[in-house]
């Protein structure tokens, strides 16, 4: 997948994920044991975390980026998202965001109007990609005004 020019997205890239890399500790993955957590930087400098949250009926678990987004959200955020970071896993391919992820975060950026970028780790390697181009043509907000 093709990378982005380095910006200044006003987030530290290894900072952003290391805060994953953190709430992938608080996961509670027992069925899959594939532990991920995810991280939101904000304009304002403030940092959400959220880790995914498994159930018994496996259908309904929850990613770490849309219990990050949650989390933000019900804080009353709606908008500012300048960059998120994902990590987890076996170590090994970058663990990017899921369809259904990629959408949830989509809402959010589009209520600021923001593209944030999107830094994926497992092992060493990060990859880096805008929202936009994991989720090209978005459905969003503006689709139903
Ligand atoms: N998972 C995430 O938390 N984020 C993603 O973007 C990919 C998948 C979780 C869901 C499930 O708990 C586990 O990883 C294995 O699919």
């Amino acid at each position: 997948m093709a990378g982005c020019p380095a910006v200044n997205v006003g987030a530290d890239q290894q900072e952003l994920l290391d805060a994953a890399r953190g709430a992938a500790r608080q996961a509670y993955a027992p069925y899959s044991k594939f532990a991920v957590g995810a991280a939101l930087a904000f304009e304002d400098g403030t940092v959400v975390t959220g880790a995914n949250i498994e159930n018994a009926s496996y259908g309904l678990s929850l990613c770490a980026e849309t219990v990050a987004v949650a989390a933000a959200m019900k804080d009353g955020r709606r908008g500012g998202l300048v960059a998120v970071a994902v990590a987890g896993g076996d170590g090994a391919a970058p663990v990017t965001p899921c369809g259904r992820c990629r959408q949830v975060l989509s809402e959010l950026a589009q209520l600021g109007g923001t593209d944030p970028v999107v830094w994926c780790a497992g092992g060493p390697d990060v990859l880096e990609a805008r929202l936009s181009a994991l989720l090209p043509h978005a459905f969003g907000p503006e689709t139903l005004a």
